[in-house]
């Protein structure tokens, strides 16, 4: 199905008299304005996993596939459209086994290796030079994730003065006769990755220990000190890290996964599943904002002037690896879409301390923006759910109360059936973005702006026939956005958002 085609779906299932509306009322306080949602929490992981990097993105100079200095054009094209704010990179568990000094200097030269995850064979094309480039061409900011789990203090602060000092170092004359005078801008970088797991095994108080070894030799200009993430767990990690490494962090790292079953053995397939698992997913999904409360809790203990920031610097659904594909490839549906909206409405409520989020993962892996095969690329889903939320980006967040909520209900599972948050956006517009969970039935939203009379609303809204609607590479545009607007009529704004839809709306005064 064609977008158009889908159009006239999502306007049918509007206007179907089988959904009986039910009375959701959202009041938003624009006067009252709430922290700022960093645009960062619109960030991306890219990682060197299964076809992530090497194949998704890159394709080397030489390749057919139209490219620049190695990178994808269509796939770059593609990132650029969605604004992506900032990439992490290049771990993850890979982070954990990468020497940098593998991936500089002329390419045919570099080593290649196999690293701990067993799933990359690694051949280090893609290195410093060639990320600072892909994040260039995006207008992104780069989060570099470092190597503790079988590094050194030395070799991190080697990479750190070789990426961030200026002419008269060592390190950056290497960089200059590697191809690059002037220094890389690192807005954030990463000291290890889950050092409770993959990282080393390692208990919170001897990690905080390390960081703070770690942290003490990391130097750089002052002006271009990258902001230091420590890398957490769940809250026991937060209580010592937040109490160890005050003034020495500017973020705990938190990873939180969405299984459809909960249970990592068997954890659900990522098409074809029942209604029993579009609600769980949701419903697990959902945790994140508890899971983020029982941080800020610890954090607003442990550090009341709000200098550390929860970095949730992994997240999205993991499903059950289908055979005969690349590590992690799943594919990405409408369910993948929701959930993605429904953590960034949750994100903003939490932009206080919520300044920066990298999603799992970018292409190919995980819950993906794109995914390629061979010269083919298709966008998903949760792509499109990420370019909805563009005018969030740096938006203020607005205090936003829902009245009445409906509920939906499978069994013993009980969700809201409503999601919203409101912002007001750089363009100075009122932004509302809407979730309905609910796979059947659809939902009217009376939407209040204190104040202010609205005219009415008009946006984009993303939904489908079936739960597991997706973009496949013989049919790209199956599932896409569709323009959806909407008038006052007495004095009053009513949104009918259908069965299963993300909706983002710009409210017209
Ligand atoms: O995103 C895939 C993997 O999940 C990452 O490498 C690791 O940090 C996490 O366990």
């Amino acid at each position: 199905m064609n977008i158009v085609k889908c159009s006239l779906v999502v306007l049918a299932m509007i206007a179907a008299p089988a959904f009986a509306a039910r009375p959701v009322s959202i009041s938003i306080d624009a006067g009252k304005p709430g922290p700022v949602i960093n645009k960062n929490v619109y960030g991306q992981f890219a990682e060197h996993l299964g076809t992530g990097v090497y194949e998704g993105m890159w394709v080397g100079p030489k390749s057919t596939i139209p490219n620049t200095r190695g990178w994808r054009n269509d796939v770059v094209g593609a990132l650029k459209a969605l604004h992506v704010p900032l990439v992490r990179w290049p771990g993850g568990c890979f982070a954990d086994t990468y020497h940098w000094r593998d991936g500089i200097g002329p390419q045919h030269q570099r080593p290649s290796n196999v690293h701990a995850n067993g799933s990359v064979d690694e051949f280090n094309a893609v290195g410093t030079h060639e990320f600072f480039d892909l994040i260039e061409m995006l207008g992104a900011e780069a989060y570099v994730n470092g190597n503790v789990g079988t590094g050194s203090v030395q070799e991190m602060a080697d990479w750190i003065e070789y990426m961030t000092a200026d002419g008269g170092s060592p390190l950056a004359r290497l960089r200059a006769r590697n191809g690059r005078e002037k220094p890389f801008k690192v807005a954030y970088f990463g000291i290890g990755n889950e050092l409770w797991g993959c990282g080393g095994n390692m208990k919170p108080e001897y990690y905080a220990s390390l960081y703070s070894n770690y942290e003490h030799f990391l130097r750089a200009p002052a002006q271009s000190r990258p902001k230091m993430i420590a890398s957490g767990n769940d809250t026991v990690w937060t209580e010592v890290l937040s109490k160890e490494l005050k003034d020495r962090t500017a973020g705990i790292s938190i990873h939180q996964y969405t299984v459809p079953t909960g249970n990592w053995d068997v954890k659900g397939k990522d098409l074809g599943f029942k209604e029993d698992e579009w609600i769980s997913t949701l419903a697990n999904t959902m945790k994140m904002d508890q899971m983020i409360k029982d941080h800020v809790a610890v954090l607003d203990r442990n550090d009341p002037n709000k200098t550390i920031g929860l970095m949730i610097d992994e997240w999205g659904t993991w499903y059950d690896e289908a055979a005969g594909r690349s590590a992690l490839f799943q594919q990405n549906s409408l369910r993948d879409a929701l959930v993605a909206a429904l953590n960034f409405n949750i994100f903003h409520r939490h932009a206080e301390r919520v300044p920066m989020t990298t999603i799992a993962q970018m292409v190919n892996v995980l819950q993906a923006m794109i995914l390629t095969d061979k010269e083919k690329m298709v966008l998903t889903p949760t792509y499109y759910a990420f370019q909805m939320y563009v005018p969030f980006q740096d938006a203020e967040s607005l205090p936003l109360a829902i009245k009445d909520n409906t509920s939906y209900t499978l069994g013993t599972v009980t969700i809201p059936g409503v999601s919203a948050s409101a912002a007001r956006a750089r363009d100075g517009k009122l932004y509302l973005a809407l979730v309905n969970t609910d796979p059947s039935r659809a939902v009217d939203v009376a939407v209040d702006v204190a104040g202010t009379k609205l005219q009415g609303a008009a946006g984009k809204v993303l939904t489908a026939a079936a739960m597991d609607a997706h973009n496949t590479f013989q049919h790209p545009q199956a599932i896409g956005p569709a323009p959806f607007s909407t008038r006052a009529a007495g004095g009053k704004l009513s949104i009918k958002v259908p069965a299963k839809a993300v909706m983002v709306v710009a409210l017209e005064k």
